[in-house]
């Protein structure tokens, strides 16, 4: 593969890059690096992010019919999703009332009702418990209509499941204002999904969540993006709730075969204006829901903390179903590049998470570049609060 760089131009007489203007409210102060190491604060997280926000489940391709199921986490609490009789979408906290095994696991399909596999409690698809085996065994200890799932919130946006363990929530279409409009060309909801994927970085989920909500360090650290993008165009823009990201590619082809031969390829898919041939955009929602959306294909990926140093990604694809060929390679040459990119994203927040633990560091400052990584600075300050008095 060709290493060749593009130069980056970095002298005082340069063009001025197009900078995003800085969030209203930001304070461009990045999070204290005691935030990525300190177990007592990654449970305060749980409790006060994890399972507040609005957390990714899944694709509604997984819950075509009645007592379709799919299964998820917020943080570290597990969530089933499914399909009523009525064609609504359900959600529970993913655990039998008895003596609380887990209920579901994967995805799949039930039949009329959900069923414990451990001693055959079973629940009707609106949560109520229904059938106790040997039920007068418990006497008078058994009052089914105390014993019912517990509820989570589920919304759907674009065809993208999402669940929310907060009663008093805000709901997400509330929170992600123009966000479904910017999505609605691609028609995720149509989509088929392929190779989904699971991973984990070595590092705090916020160092893996504020390493994708910046641009700035593209022309360092990845070369082969910086052969595709054109980096004096890509732009941040900030909203409340989301981050959009627009990373328009060069008309130039690339030096690297495998990367100029997607550009030569690529055709944007059905529902797409042609001016996002060469374009892709990345969307961020708070705290951890990232969309990455190219010409040819989305991918979604959750960050969610497996350890005070190590984040669980898990990855979905989607696609038209019944692409041709060319479409078919466009994709595996999207896969293969975006790989190597994220290799590199990997070894970046793992050199980052090693340097958070060094006595004497502080944060230094932000560039507007980094407009991304101050606002979600500021929503977790705002939403640990607390638990950062405590803590410090
Ligand atoms: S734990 Fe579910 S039936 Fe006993
Ligand atoms: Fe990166």
């Amino acid at each position: 593969m060709d290493t060749e760089v593009a130069p980056i131009e970095m002298s005082a007489t340069a063009p001025a890059p197009a900078v995003p203007a800085a969030p209203p409210a930001s304070t461009g102060v990045a999070l204290d690096p005691r935030l990525y190491i300190d177990p007592e604060l990654m449970r305060a997280e749980q409790e006060l992010i994890f399972e507040r926000t609005w957390q990714l489940a899944g694709h509604v391709s997984a819950l075509p019919r009645a007592g379709s199921y799919l299964t998820t986490e917020a943080g570290n609490q597990p969530v089933l999703v499914l399909r009523d009789e009525h064609g609504q979408l359900r959600a529970y906290r993913n655990v039998c009332r008895h003596r609380a095994s887990r209920l579901l696991s994967g995805s799949g399909q039930c039949k009329a009702a959900i069923r414990c596999r451990y001693h055959g409690w079973t629940y009707r698809f609106d949560g109520t418990l229904i059938g106790v085996p040997e039920g007068l065994t418990y006497g008078d200890r058994l009052d089914k209509s105390a014993l019912g799932l517990l509820p989570a919130r589920v919304e759907e946006m674009c065809g993208l499941v999402f669940v929310n363990l907060d009663p008093d929530a805000t709901p997400l279409a509330e929170l992600i204002g123009d966000l479904p409009e910017r999505l609605a060309p691609y028609g995720i909801e149509s989509l088929e999904p392929f190779a989904p994927a699971e991973g984990t970085q070595p590092a705090n989920w916020k160092v893996v969540v504020e390493n994708y909500l910046e641009g700035y360090h593209v022309p360092i650290a990845h070369p082969g993006l910086m052969r595709m993008y054109d980096y004096k165009h890509y732009t941040t823009d900030v909203h409340e709730h989301y981050v959009w990201f627009d990373a328009p590619l060069r008309s130039k082809p690339s030096s690297n075969r495998l990367e100029r031969l997607y550009g030569q390829l690529v055709r944007p898919m059905p529902g797409l204006d042609a001016s996002e041939r060469h374009v892709w955009h990345y969307a961020f929602i708070y705290p951890n829901t990232t969309i990455d959306l190219y010409p040819d294909q989305v991918n979604t990926w959750k960050l969610t903390p497996a350890g005070v140093d190590s984040t669980s990604d898990v990855s979905g694809c989607y696609r038209p179903a019944g692409a041709d060929p060319r479409t078919r390679l466009v994709q595996w040459l999207n896969q293969r590049l975006n790989t190597l990119v994220l290799d590199e994203d990997v070894d970046l927040v793992a050199n980052v998470q090693r340097g958070a633990m060094t006595r004497g560091y502080s944060c230094g400052p932000l560039s507007k570049r980094e407009a991304g990584v101050a606002w979600f600075a500021d929503r977790i300050r705002a939403d640990l609060g607390p638990a950062l008095n405590d803590a410090w």
